[in-house]
């Protein structure tokens, strides 16, 4: 009786494991016909054994809340999509603890890479701990993340864009006083315009050709920061100030604002940074005199393919390195673009990063460039 019994479950378990295995072979593949793996396209012949998983990706972004956010996260999707990936998307409205909540709640789904914009690039190091921690790469994205094991830092070289916003400066008013106007405190990236901007400015101060006449930095970005700010610094120095160094569009439309109120919105010179849509228009109708355009949707697509190959375990191809405080991170860093009023139509409307119609909607027709 016995002998039965073991037999029965025998043969009961090996109709079990034929069933199961069969199941694996059908499993769901991208029915659009792009990759549903490992970014290979699924036309191209590959065994059972070397197909990979689905990769989800886990997107950590600062704050949603600034415009240009919503370019990088909308570009990013579209490529992990593309590409056969899934996305995890969260927005952490500037607030650290948050931040990093969100970051552990993702690699509790089963992230198999972690893309973080950080709010603070000191706090978020305990985000990379947590992920290296489960054995899942990160990748810094447009702001480095310090003293931490960042896999790959993909960006802009961002001293360059603070170059290039005081160069401009500098050609329109040579001489005079200056106002620095700086970013966040808690974001890299800030630190990195204002040494930049130094680079170009400080053998003008040496000569005494320029004088900075106040410097602060506004909290994450918010316009209204640096709305308070620049009413100080008029204020401080009865009106007498010539150039305003603003590190991005957000801060410069803040500073506008109070240029405006003392009738100075296009007298003084002011840089910016982002190509926000309010700064296109500001520029093309003489408020702002500048801003750095980083093609948001060459950063947003080449991160979403590093991710997937951070994911796949397979190689990297970067351009340099970039210390962050504990190691010198492999670092993809893109080259960023000035725009003034005179390379609108070549930068910005010829990327279709904005509709002409929408950048040029306050300036009569008369006097706006042809199409
Ligand atoms: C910085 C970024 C700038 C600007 C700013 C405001 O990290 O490099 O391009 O977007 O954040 O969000």
């Amino acid at each position: 009786m016995k002998a039965k019994l073991v037999v029965l479950f025998m043969i009961l378990s090996m109709l079990l494991f034929v069933l199961s295995a069969c199941g694996q072979d059908t499993a769901p593949t991208a029915n659009d016909g792009s990759a549903s793996t490992n970014g290979q396209d699924q036309g191209q012949s590959t065994n059972k054994d070397t197909e990979t998983k689905k990769i989800k990706i886990g997107m950590s972004i600062d704050d949603l809340r600034l415009e240009r956010w919503q370019h990088d996260r909308d570009f990013f999707v579209q490529r992990a999509k593309e590409l056969g990936a899934d996305v995890i998307v969260q927005s952490a409205n500037g607030d650290d603890a948050q931040q990093l909540a969100q970051v552990e709640n993702m690699l509790s789904q089963g992230v198999d890479v972690m893309v973080i914009i950080p709010h603070s690039s000191d706090a978020m190091a305990a985000a990379v701990d947590a992920a290296k921690k489960e054995g899942v790469p990160v990748l810094a994205y447009d702001r480095l993340i310090n003293n931490s094991d960042v896999d790959v830092y993909v960006s802009f070289d961002n001293v360059r864009v603070g170059e290039m916003q005081a160069e401009y400066l500098v050609k329109q008013v040579p001489k005079g006083n200056y106002f620095l106007l700086g970013g966040s405190p808690t974001d890299n990236n800030a630190k990195l315009f204002r040494q930049g901007q130094m680079n170009i400015l400080q053998p003008y101060i040496d000569r005494g050709d320029i004088k900075i006449v106040g410097d602060q930095w506004a909290k994450d970005w918010q316009a209204d920061a640096a709305l308070q700010i620049m009413e100080n610094a008029l204020t401080a120095n009865n009106n007498k100030i010539d150039a305003v160094v603003a590190s991005n569009d957000s801060t410069a439309g803040g500073a506008i604002q109070a240029l405006a109120a003392q009738g100075l919105a296009g007298k003084v010179v002011i840089s910016g940074q982002d190509a926000d849509l309010a700064a296109c228009q500001r520029i093309v109708e003489g408020t702002q005199s500048m801003t750095v355009y980083k093609p948001i949707k060459l950063l947003a697509t080449t991160s979403a393919e590093v991710a997937i190959d951070l994911a796949n375990g397979k190689p990297i191809k970067t351009q340099g390195k970039i210390n962050n405080g504990k190691i010198d991170v492999p670092a993809v860093l893109l080259t960023p673009i000035q725009v003034d009023k005179q390379n609108m139509m070549d930068t910005i409307i010829k990327d279709g990063f904005h509709p002409f119609e929408e950048v040029y909607k306050n300036v009569p027709e008369d006097q706006r460039p042809k199409k």
